[in-house]
């Protein structure tokens, strides 16, 4: 048993959540729940990123204070990942008091380090990116991922010295391979911090939205640098009791690719400065698209998509929560773009979920039903299907394990696929009644239950429902894979239920 860490970044609160940050989120759950299916001591993380202009703006454009805006927009992301069966552990929020302990701490360990100064910052600034640019690395003035024109920036702030973190980051990439995976996204920070690093300007005396500077309260700091620290506020970093020890730096952070260079370079070399060891793991996704565009915010704002439509919530509606997540954690690999569309759920739905999954589910619940009494039979213990299940089972693990959601999920549709077949071949709806039968239903229901705990971290609440109708007691995941993952463990004798179908066909 082990301690699996995971966090998703924290979203901002300008707008509601959007099915990207829905991705992430999928994600980051069937991650935490396979490593519980596996008997980790886990911890997941989410919660949202309060403070900056960007949000200041919004609540503004809303004629309410920050906080209302913030206490109402956060409640939203709670709220739709209720809907989305998102199990965290934790859901935090920068402005909570905690959050302020934990930055003002963490923040005065690099000053008293000495890694701040103060400074003229002078440069370009993109309100939608809460990030500077510099005019080389902008697009001639505008903004190179929103296209808008960038606002110059002057003001006196405090600085971190990042440039003195270059050879132990670099170091750090060395010695820690699997730092920042893909290796594409690897090589990317790597190749950014070998381009040297410049100092960045990290608090703000302009706006008043952030966590005030301790040692000079004119400043506030700037949004990227309070919200990072969340992953360390989480842990109790800055109270009494900590778990800091416990859970650091064995952390995973799973994030968008846009925001490697904060995950990659900043964060490591902030921790460095605090006094501790950066994270142990950055793994980045690309981005869903549609038609090949990222769906951000700020381009719904200016009517390039149409967000609305694609809240995650208005899909929760037409396909169901396990529909939806299966989709998003099958469709892309993790950590390469994805094309989101209407059809590609559809065409997911009817085929993975509809004709395999439901179809094997209720052909078996119907021949128990007709020819076993209703009772589940017993498995067999040299059934064909028996290799079937090892295999998928070894590589359903192994996907998980090197954060393969799509791969995990195609390992367990083999058995899927498997079962159907055998009952393909063996036709028992046509057999008698009889030992022979039994052996085929009992093996069939059996296989059942294992797809049903090995597909519970992508789709939590089906899996729990065909276990109701399997007859078994408790839900899948009750007992680690260790256990339950076992052939020949389904009891015989439980009555099995047909019900409704599990995933109606759609046009
Ligand atoms: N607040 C910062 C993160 C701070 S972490 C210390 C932020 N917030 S955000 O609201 O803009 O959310 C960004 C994250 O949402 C991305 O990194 C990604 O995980 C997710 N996504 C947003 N749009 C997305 C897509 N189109 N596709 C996939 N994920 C997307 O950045």
């Amino acid at each position: 048993m082990g301690r699996f860490y995971i966090t998703t970044p924290i979203y901002y609160v300008n707008d509601v959540p959007h099915v990207g940050h829905a991705y992430t989120t999928v994600n980051a759950d069937a991650m935490a729940r396979w490593h519980r299916l596996i008997g980790d001591d886990t911890k997941f993380l989410t919660g949202t990123d309060e403070h900056g202009q960007k949000v200041a703006d919004a609540a503004a454009r809303h004629g309410v204070s920050p906080q209302q805006w913030t206490d109402q927009t956060s409640a939203r992301f709670r709220e739709t990942w209720d809907a989305l069966s998102i199990r965290y552990d934790d859901f935090i929020r920068t402005t909570e008091p905690r959050h302020y302990r934990s930055v003002q701490k963490f923040l005065t360990a690099i000053y008293d380090n000495g890694y701040m100064y103060k400074d003229v910052y002078r440069g370009l600034y993109c309100v939608s990116c809460e990030d500077y640019y510099t005019l080389e690395s902008s697009d001639e003035g505008r903004c190179p991922v929103h296209g808008r024109m960038l606002t110059e920036m002057e003001e006196e702030n405090w600085f971190f010295r990042l440039s003195a973190f270059e050879d132990r980051l670099l170091a750090y990439y060395a010695d820690h391979p699997d730092f920042v995976t893909p290796e594409t996204k690897r090589n990317e920070a790597y190749a950014f911090i070998k381009g040297g690093l410049h100092d960045i300007s990290i608090t703000r005396t302009s706006i008043s939205w952030g966590v005030p500077v301790p040692w000079d309260d004119r400043h506030v700091f700037y949004v990227w640098y309070d919200a990072l620290i969340n992953y360390l506020t989480a842990l109790g970093y800055g109270d009494e009791h900590d778990e800091v020890a416990t859970w650091w730096p064995a952390s995973h952070h799973l994030i968008g690719k846009e925001i490697i260079r904060f995950h990659g370079v900043w964060w490591p070399a902030m921790c460095m400065a605090a006094g501790l060891e950066p994270p142990a793991h950055v793994h980045v996704h690309g981005w869903l698209l549609i038609g090949g565009q990222k769906l951000s915010k700020t381009m719904a704002a200016d009517g390039a998509v149409r967000l609305t439509d694609i809240a995650p919530t208005v899909l929760t509606d037409e396909f169901g929560v396990d529909a939806l997540r299966y989709y998003l954690l099958r469709d892309t690999v993790l950590g390469n773009d994805g094309e989101f569309s209407h059809e590609g759920i559809t065409q997911r739905y009817n085929t993975d979920l509809a004709n395999n999954l439901g179809n094997l589910v209720a052909r078996v619940a119907s021949v128990v039903a007709t020819k076993c009494g209703g009772l589940g039979p017993a498995p067999t213990l040299d059934s064909p299907l028996r290799v079937s299940a090892q295999e998928a089972l070894r590589d359903t693990r192994e996907a998980w394990e090197r954060f393969a959601p799509h791969a995990a999920l195609e390992a367990t549709w083999r058995l899927i696929g498997a079962t159907n077949a055998y009952l393909e071949s063996t036709s028992p709806w046509k057999m008698e009644p009889g030992v022979a039968l039994e052996g085929v239903m009992g093996d069939a229901l059996e296989a059942i239950r294992l797809v049903s705990v090995m597909a519970s971290p992508a789709m939590p609440d089906v899996c729990r429902e065909i276990w109701r109708r399997l007859g078994l007691d408790g839900q899948p995941g009750d007992e680690t894979i260790e256990v339950s993952g076992h052939w020949g463990l389904y009891p015989p004798g439980r009555p099995v239920e047909k019900g409704e179908p599990l995933f109606p066909r759609r046009a």
